[in-house]
Formats: C-alpha cells, structure tokens, sequence
C-alpha cells in the first residue's frame, strides 16, 4: 500500500508532513544531535520522518515507531525495513507507553492533533497523572492532545537529547499552548523555533517548528523567564545570515566607467548610501564581478587592467555579495537598514542580511529599522571621534534584539503588509522609522 492509497482518518489527527519540511526537520534536528542513534518517532504515519531521516543521511539509527492507526504501522514496518532501518515499529498508544523515559537522543514528530473534548476520559486521566509525576507539575486538564505528545517527548528524550516537532499554530495562541512552552523551557532550551505558513495539505493551519535540548536538570519551578534564549530577545546572528559586502581589490581596477570598452558587460553595484533619498537601495555604479559571464576577452582585459595598478592579476574574479538587507557599519548619522529591492551587489561598507528560516525580508527590514532594534545595536558600536561610530561584525551578530520568531504568521503578514506599502511608496527615512517603532510597540508590547 502506498502513502497516497491510505484514506486519512481525522479522528486520529492524520496530516502528513510535507517532503520537503520534513526533510528539513530532520537536517536541523540532526545538526544538533549529529551523533543520535537511538530515535523516536512517537506518531510516524506513512513513515514520513523514516524517509526524511534517511534522506538527510542518518545512518545506524535504531529507530523506534509508533502509530495506533494499523495501515501506518504497516507501512511504516515496510518503509523502515526496505531502507533499511534497523528499530521497531509499535502498533499502540504512545502516550500510555510508560517504559520509555530518558531512552532517547533524538525525538522526532508531527503529533496528533486532537482536542481534549475528544480524549476519552479514563485515557487522560492515564496520560495527566504519569506526565504530571514524570514533569513534577501539573498539567492543564485543556491541552490538545499534541502538547501532550510533546511533553511526552521531552520525558522520553536522554539529558542533552534533542526533540524536533512541527506543531499546530495553537502552541503560541492558546493559553495551554504557552503553558506547554513555559513547562518545556523549565525542562529543555529552546534552540530554535521558526513559522510555517499552512503546511498541512489538508487542513488549512499555519504551525510552528520546535527544536529543543532536554537540561541535564530540570530548572526550579520557579523559574518562568529561565535563561537569556527565553527572555524575548536573541543574537541579531540568530535571526539573519550576515556577511560583508562585496570586497573589491582595488576599486579603481573594477568600477566600471562608460569610457571602459567593456562597459556594457559590469553590472550594477551599490556603495553609497549618502546618495540615497528613502531607504531602497539604487545603485550607484557599475563593477565588473565574477557573476557576470564573462568572455575571455574581457577578461584579458581585466587582467591587463589589474597589472597595471599592481594587482594580483589572477585575483579578477570578484564574487558579488547580495541579500536583501544591507546596514552601513560606520554610523554617522542616524542608523538605518536599507532594502535591496533589485537585489543588487554591495558594497564591503556595509553588512548584508537574509534572514533565517523563511522570515519575510520585508518585515525584518521593518523591524530593524525600529529603534528596539537600532538602539541595541547603537549600543554595542564604538567610538571612532567626531561623531563617528563604528560597529564590527561580531559586534553586530552579537546584538541583543526582540526575537521575531515569536510572533505568530497572522502579525508577520501584517507586518509584511506594512513594510511592502512603505518600500512601493519609496517612504523616506523619518516615515519608514515612524511606522517601524509603531509596529515594534504593537508586536512586542502589546
Ligand atoms: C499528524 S500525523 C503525523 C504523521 C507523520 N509523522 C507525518 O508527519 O506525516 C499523526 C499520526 O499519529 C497517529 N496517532 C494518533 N494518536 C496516536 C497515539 N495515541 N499514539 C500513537 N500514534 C497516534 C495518527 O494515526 C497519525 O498517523
């Protein structure tokens, strides 16, 4: 029987991860646990983490399954077997499996969900008393029964071990939801944690991907707000991929100038912002770069170029940095991030930002220019005289900002919204600045 032949069954909360999200669960997941070998998928369906496992490259994996829908189970056992996965495929309840605790390096799922109204009685009274003993507190009689599965998780999970989850957006709208995750931060760090936007083939939800490490100890109960990941701010490094700008040798060998005979093949390159009206990058000249197909008699050309101002002339093949985000490290005036709306090479004068986890572009770049973001990252700069600062690139990464990856997908298209009008109107600095503290105020404070 194959995956598409089985008739979902609601009543058990069957959705299936797609291919490519579970894929990328299970590389995320791997990259903190790289030397897992037993694992748990508590609530496999079609087998859907046995493939992205295997495709992500685990290998000598024990494997433990577990479904209580037959047809999974069956397949699952045939999946695991013909990719040759060593483990075990269970055909019962996972919740009311109490031999587990502290077995596992790496949990991963999709658990089911189902509301509490559905859970037959005499089973959570089972699932509430044996997690309320094993977590030594209690727990809300309302959760769903995919918070359950994730405490369960974390239980089961070795100290030190790592559980992935893809979760329904309920975790950070509901009130059981947010208990869930203070209950799950007093046992394992949050490492990561990003949205996506409906997933889910049949049912139209958005939902959250969790990456935890269980504590070696469990934190006092006291201890809501317990460590720096969970006070509502992160590293700007957490939040976007940053480099620096292009870096040409010597930038009289590689603008490009209309006289140049090779003009028309150097492409359009950013360097200052100064020149700039609103916040949206428009180039300002043209260089010749290693992107651009070159043939070998520009590069001749070059390289003739090259030797005559004494540079390297094997160095000519320059490659672009590009990104949507770009932030002037010397800050004269007031500090502001600017949009790369044509995607564009930059300049070395300035970092390059994408964020990380599918975040829209366009609401960071919003967000970064609020002065929750800016003011932090004033903060960490230096002096450098008259009025000059100066900010370096660990300096940057290592700036403490709002965490954006807590806000749900309904506040991040809005934001997007926002931030979209504001680049299409080409908004100068003061408006772009305006709407972003409003925002900023709105998101995190409200
Ligand atoms: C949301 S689906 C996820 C399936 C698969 N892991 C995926 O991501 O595509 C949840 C699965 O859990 C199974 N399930 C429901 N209740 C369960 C329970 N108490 N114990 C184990 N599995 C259960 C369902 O039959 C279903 O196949």
């Amino acid at each position: 029987m194959t995956q598409s032949q089985l008739a979902l069954n609601s009543a058990l909360g069957q959705v299936w991860t797609p291919e490519n999200i579970a894929l990328e669960m299970a590389q995320k997941a791997l990259s903190f646990k790289p030397d897992a070998r037993k694992v748990l998928d508590p609530s496999c369906g079609p087998a859907t983490f046995s493939r992205s496992l295997n495709k992500a490259g685990a290998n000598g994996l024990e494997l433990i399954c577990y479904d209580v829908d037959e047809r999974m189970a069956q397949l699952t056992a045939e999946i695991n077997h013909a990719l040759g996965l060593f483990g075990e495929v269970r055909m019962r309840d996972y919740l009311l499996d109490q031999s587990l605790s502290g077995v596992f390096d790496l949990v991963i799922m999709n658990p089911p969900y189902i509301r509490q109204e559905a859970i037959p009685q005499n089973k959570k009274d089972i699932y509430h008393q044996y997690l309320t003993k094993m977590l030594e507190s209690d727990l809300d009689r309302r959760a769903n029964l995919f918070a359950l599965f994730l405490l369960k998780g974390l239980v089961d999970l070795a100290p030190g071990g790592v559980l992935c989850a893809i979760v329904y957006d309920a975790i950070t709208q509901s009130g059981y939801g947010k208990r869930t995750l203070e209950l799950m931060a007093r046992h394992a760090e949050l490492l990561s944690s990003w949205p996506v936007q409906a997933p889910f083939q049949e049912v139209l939800v958005d939902a959250q991907i969790l990456l935890y490490r269980k504590r070696e100890h469990a934190l006092p109960r006291e201890c809501q707000q317990p460590d720096r990941a969970d006070d509502g701010f992160v590293a700007l490094g957490q939040l976007l991929t940053i480099r620096r700008g292009t870096s040409l040798p010597l930038r009289k060998v590689f603008l490009a100038s209309q006289t140049d005979p090779y003009y028309d093949r150097s492409e359009p390159f950013f360097v200052k912002q100064a020149k700039l009206s609103g916040l949206v990058i428009n180039p300002d000249e043209r260089a010749y770069l290693a992107d651009t197909p070159q043939d070998p008699e520009v590069k001749r050309w070059l390289r003739e170029r090259a030797g005559a101002h004494n540079v390297d002339p094997t160095k000519i093949s320059v490659k672009s940095v590009k990104g949507p985000i770009a932030f002037n490290y010397y800050i004269r005036n007031a500090p502001r991030h600017l949009w790369n709306q044509e995607n564009v090479a930059i300049a070395d004068n300035f970092y390059v930002s994408t964020p990380i986890g599918g975040f829209p572009a366009e609401a960071a770049w919003l967000l970064l220019n609020s002065d929750s973001y800016l003011d932090s990252l004033v903060a960490s700069s230096r002096n450098q005289g008259n009025g000059l600062l100066k900010l370096q690139l660990y300096e940057y990464k290592q700036a403490r900002v709002p965490d954006w990856r807590r806000l749900s997908i309904r506040k991040i298209k809005s934001l997007s919204a926002v931030a979209r009008d504001l680049i299409d109107n080409g908004a100068v600095h003061d408006s772009v600045r305006l709407e972003a503290n409003r925002s900023a105020e709105v998101l995190f404070n409200a």
